[in-house]
C-alpha cells in the first residue's frame, strides 16, 4: 500500500500537480483496495483462475470501497473515495466498473491504475511469480493510450529510475520492520 502511495505521488509530482495534491494523494492512494474486506478470502486467495462468477464479485471492490470512503469531510478520504472508484478503469474505456473513458476517469484513477499495476507485478501472488523489471515496462509501454492514460505514462517514465529506488528503499525498510517485528 505504501509503495503505491509512494510511486501515485511521484508520478503527480512529475505531471505538474501541486504539492498539495500530491501529499493528499500519497495517502488516498494506499487505500485503493479498501474494498476488497467485501470479498470474500477464497476468492481473494485463489490460486487458480476465477470463475466469471468470482469475477464479477471481485469487480465489486471499487464500489464497495468508494462507499466505505464516501460522505466524508476530510479531503484525504474524499479523494481516496475517488480513487477506490476509479482506479480499474482503462483509458480506452474497457475497465471497470463504470466503463469511462479517457479524461472522464479522474486524474486520481488514472494515476493510481498504474501505480497499482506497476506495484501488483513486481511482486509475487497466489497466482503468478512477479515478473521482471524489463517485462514490466514493456507491458506498461504496450499499454500507453489503451489501459494508461499516455500522459501517465510518459510521466512514470520520466522518473522510472527514481521510482524504482523508491521500490528499493520501501522494500528494504519493509524488511528491517520485519526483522525487528
Ligand atoms: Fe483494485
Amino acid at each position: 500500500m505504501q509503495r503505491v502511495g509512494a510511486f501515485a505521488a511521484m508520478i503527480a509530482e512529475a505531471m505538474g500537480c501541486p504539492p498539495e495534491y500530491c501529499e493528499i494523494l500519497y495517502k488516498a492512494a494506499q487505500m485503493h483496495d479498501i474494498g476488497k474486506i467485501g470479498i470474500h478470502e477464497s476468492v481473494l486467495r485463489k490460486s487458480g483462475p476465477l470463475t466469471s462468477d468470482e469475477w464479477r464479485l471481485m469487480r465489486e471492490h471499487p464500489r464497495i470501497g468508494a462507499s466505505i470512503l464516501a460522505g466524508s469531510e476530510a479531503p484525504v478520504l474524499q479523494l481516496a473515495a475517488e480513487v477506490s472508484m476509479a482506479h480499474h478503469e482503462h483509458f480506452s474505456g474497457a475497465g471497470y466498473p463504470q466503463g469511462l473513458v479517457g479524461e472522464l476517469i479522474p486524474l486520481s484513477g488514472r494515476i493510481v491504475a498504474l501505480a497499482d499495476f506497476f506495484d501488483t507485478l513486481s511482486i509475487d501472488r497466489c497466482y503468478r511469480k512477479a515478473h521482471h523489471d524489463a517485462q514490466i515496462l514493456e507491458m506498461i509501454r504496450e499499454r500507453r493510450g489503451q489501459q494508461f492514460d499516455p500522459r501517465v505514462v510518459d510521466a512514470f517514465f520520466s522518473i522510472v529510475d527514481r521510482l524504482f529506488q523508491a521500490r528499493e528503499a520501501i522494500n528494504a525498510a519493509e524488511e528491517v520492520a520485519d526483522m525487528t517485528e
